[in-house]
């Protein structure tokens, strides 16, 4: 008996990392979605993984990926696989971006800047939000690897002016402007929860503060959490409790349009990326008015419900301008492999938003390092098992949506 118990009995080496354990417990996005839920309180939570009303286009962006099945073939020599791909003119190790995420600090302290440090390891541009609780300078200065910043349209023109001129001071490669925000969407569980930029811990939120003390500690012992960008300048930092939907349709400039664009252009050197397309309409006018790249997107489904998934738009938007505009798909990647689809449907790289904040809230720096291992990975794996080396062999011949 002895020998077959010793011949089976295998222990894991003790972590004693309490964040490191927690996270090798993880096999995937979900798991760390799940392990988020349990550490940060629920308003929190519910701010990330939440969406707009009934959350169906969020749940969609998520089953589009399902719908896509793969084609794969065999017996074509996969003994090397290369992830790398050009996005804006540079070679990424995968295509892959990180979206811009507003309040960072919210899932862990380090915020914005864990996630840059996380990016630039990864060799993959970090996308700066407006609404960060980190500032373009704090970024820049704890990551030399691609930046992106991601512009809103402010009534403040001039404050527009100068976040675009910062971002250029300190290197950021490209901007995305975010055209899919000209109102907040209707967030029902913040409505529900009443949760404030900052997050309030008061007597209201006590009893999940007790519940989740490490988050409690961790955002109690950092310094006051503000929109580091626009601290200072009148429109209201962040520092006094607001909920998202005032501060932006009070601040936002909701007659955004094309000449808006034109006129951010004119400050912006680099590359542009209009983030929010949804049509294939309005990426034929992208394409017309020499943008850069598209982002199909809707906000991973948190403005307008009902909206489309971007995966399905990737083929249409593909057909009429690929080619001539880079293609950016994001919203519900959970899995390398779902890259590997959207790039075969003719997208030029994703982007993920709510994995990799799930990761950050779940276990700080170390949880978004271990989406990001994952989903190279996975997208190493999946080009293995479709048949194909690289990137440039993936295309939609390797893909066909589901009819039943
Ligand atoms: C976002 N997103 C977003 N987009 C943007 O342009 N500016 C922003 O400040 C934010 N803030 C933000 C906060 C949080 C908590 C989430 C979850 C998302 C949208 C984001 O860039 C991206 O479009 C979606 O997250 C993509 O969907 P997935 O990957 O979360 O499914
Ligand atoms: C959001 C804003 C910050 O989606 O864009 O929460």
């Amino acid at each position: 008996m002895w020998k077959t118990l010793r011949s089976v009995l295998r222990f894991r080496r003790f972590e004693f990392d309490p964040v490191l354990r927690r996270l090798g417990r993880c096999a995937n996005v979900e798991d760390l979605r799940a392990l988020a839920k349990r550490q940060v309180p629920r308003g929190v939570f519910d701010y990330i993984d939440g969406a707009a009303e009934d959350e169906k286009t969020q749940q969609r962006n998520c089953d589009a990926f399902h719908r896509l099945e793969f084609k794969p073939r065999v017996l074509r020599d996969v003994s090397k696989v290369r992830l790398d791909s050009k996005l804006l003119g540079k070679t990424l190790p995968m295509p892959l971006v990180l979206a811009p995420t507003g309040f960072s600090r919210a899932s862990n302290s380090q915020g914005e800047l864990a996630v840059a440090r996380a990016a630039q390891r990864a060799g993959l541009p970090y996308s700066l939000s407006t609404l960060s609780t980190r500032s373009i300078e704090d970024v820049a200065r704890v990551s030399s690897g691609p930046k992106w910043f991601q512009v809103y349209a402010w009534k403040d023109k001039g404050l527009v002016k100068e976040l675009l001129e910062r971002a250029m001071a300190a290197n950021y490669e490209a901007i995305l402007i975010t055209v899919d925000t000209s109102v907040l969407g209707r967030r029902e569980r913040d409505v529900r929860s009443g949760f404030t930029l900052p997050p309030k811990v008061g007597l209201s939120t006590l009893l999940d503060g007790i519940l989740h003390p490490q988050w409690t500690m961790d955002f109690l012992r950092a310094e006051p959490i503000s929109f580091a960008n626009v601290a200072g300048r009148g429109v209201g930092d962040g520092s006094d409790a607001i909920s998202l939907a005032d501060y932006i349709n009070s601040q936002f400039d909701s007659g955004l349009n094309w000449e808006t664009v034109d006129w951010m252009r004119s400050i912006w050197k680099g590359p542009v990326v209009l983030k929010g397309i949804q049509t294939v309409e309005d990426a034929e006018i992208a394409a017309r008015e020499g943008i850069d790249a598209v982002a199909l997107s809707n906000h991973g489904g948190r403005q307008l419900d009902g909206a489309p998934p971007p995966l399905e738009l990737v083929g249409p938007v593909a057909d009429k301008v690929g080619g001539r505009i880079e293609i950016l798909c994001d919203g519900g990647v959970r899995r390398g492999s779902d890259i590997v689809k959207a790039v075969a449907l003719g997208a030029t790289a994703c982007m993920t938003g709510r994995a990799y904040l799930y990761g950050l809230a779940a276990g700080g720096e170390a949880g978004v390092d271990l989406v990001l291992e994952w989903f190279e990975e996975s997208m190493r794996r999946t080009l293995s098992l479709v048949g194909c080396s690289s990137f440039e062999q993936c295309n939609s011949s390797i893909v066909r949506w589901r009819t039943g």
